[in-house]
């Protein structure tokens, strides 16, 4: 019997020497990830949501931008054509190393249901080979599946994995909704909190 005991405790003291390695490992890991937030903004929301989610998850930011902002008519009418079409337009050269980053969150309005094109044009430039990716938009109050569904197609077709998406309607919201409803959504993005098992 006393034997018994002693087998057990010893079981349970090595079952629990693991579970305490392998968290520390998960710790790490998570601790380490490197993370960048690429996004394009025309009137600011986007920008609001993706400051927000960086200054949370605590990554590098940078924003697309365009060689020529377009005038509100233009982004009416030729971004109509160039968003529908998954087409784009000439964006500042994107000089950031990828390479240096493990996910990378890339953001955008929603134009007549899809990605700007300044969205599209970034993808053209860089390659997502072996990256996690998180896609976001931000929209009015329509709908923001098939602008996912694209992007997500985009940044596979560049080698990327998108793990993840979110969307925040911006409508009716104020600029304290948009950050609260962001810091809401960053949190899953966290490090999971080391605890012990
Ligand atoms: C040219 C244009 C087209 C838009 N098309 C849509 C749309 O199809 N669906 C929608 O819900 N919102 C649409 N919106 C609203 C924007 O997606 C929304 O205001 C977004 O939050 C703007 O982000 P930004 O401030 O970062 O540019 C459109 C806005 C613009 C300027």
């Amino acid at each position: 019997m006393k034997k018994l005991s002693c087998g057990l405790v010893v079981l349970v003291t090595v079952i629990c020497l693991f579970d305490v390695i392998a968290a520390k490992a998960e710790e790490r890991q998570s601790a380490q990830m490197r993370n960048l937030v690429v996004y394009y903004s025309y009137t600011g929301n986007t920008e609001l949501a993706a400051k927000t989610l960086a200054e949370i998850i605590k990554a590098d930011i940078i924003k697309i931008e365009d060689v020529d902002r377009p005038s509100k008519d233009k982004a009416y009418k030729a971004g109509k054509e160039a968003s529908i079409q998954g087409k784009s337009w000439p964006v500042k050269p994107f000089k950031t190393d990828l390479s240096a980053y493990d996910r990378i969150f890339v953001g955008c309005p929603v134009w007549f249901g899809m990605p700007t094109p300044e969205f599209n044009a970034f993808v053209e430039q860089v390659d997502f080979s072996g990256k996690q990716v998180v896609v976001f938009v931000t929209l009015g109050g329509g709908g923001y599946d098939k602008a996912v569904k694209s992007m997500t197609e985009k940044v596979a077709a560049k080698g990327g994995k998108v793990v993840s998406s979110f969307f925040i309607r911006t409508k009716t919201a104020t600029k304290d909704d948009i950050v609260n409803k962001t810091k809401e959504i960053s949190a899953q993005f966290l490090p999971a909190p080391a605890v012990a098992r």
